[in-house]
């Protein structure tokens, strides 16, 4: 059967396209949808692709994915730097996670340099755009 892959996005990521363009790009979340689905098939992969404005919300649906897929990628925007909730519900389900994040954040401001996330995340992938979607997909495919 394929692997599920969760990918989480987190707030303001559906504003891409519009959202300071300089930092993030001109693609939109939709965009990079098509791209994780395109490189889903391509790998075998299933992906199951959401975004929200609330915290409450990506850590239930993380909970969730105990039971619905084998790996999160995740893109927790604001959250990687507040959210111990979403590290600590990350690290409760156990399931191999991939942090992207579209800008490179250790070249922005120190508050941007630490992310909770990345001490449960398998790998990190930060400053290539959408295309660090692309490449968390292969790297949670080969540790599939
Ligand atoms: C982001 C970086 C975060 O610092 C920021 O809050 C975001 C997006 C990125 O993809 O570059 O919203 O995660």
């Amino acid at each position: 059967m394929a692997k599920r892959v969760l990918v989480l996005n987190g707030p303001n990521l559906n504003l891409l396209g519009i959202r300071e363009p300089g930092i993030y790009g001109s693609k939109t979340l939709k965009d990079i949808e098509a791209l994780c689905r395109e490189s889903a098939s391509e790998l075998g992969l299933t992906v199951d692709f959401r975004q929200s404005n609330h915290e409450g919300e990506l850590v239930t649906w993380i909970q969730d994915a105990r039971a619905t897929a084998d790996a999160i990628l995740i893109n927790p925007a604001a959250y990687s730097h507040t959210s111990l909730a979403i590290a600590d519900a990350l690290k409760a389900v156990g399931l191999p996670v991939a942090e992207v994040h579209l800008s490179n954040i250790h070249q922005r401001e120190p508050f941007r340099h630490h992310s909770f996330v990345s001490a449960v995340a398998v790998g990190v992938l930060c400053g290539f755009g959408a295309l660090g979607y692309k490449l968390a997909l292969q790297a949670l495919a080969e540790k599939l």
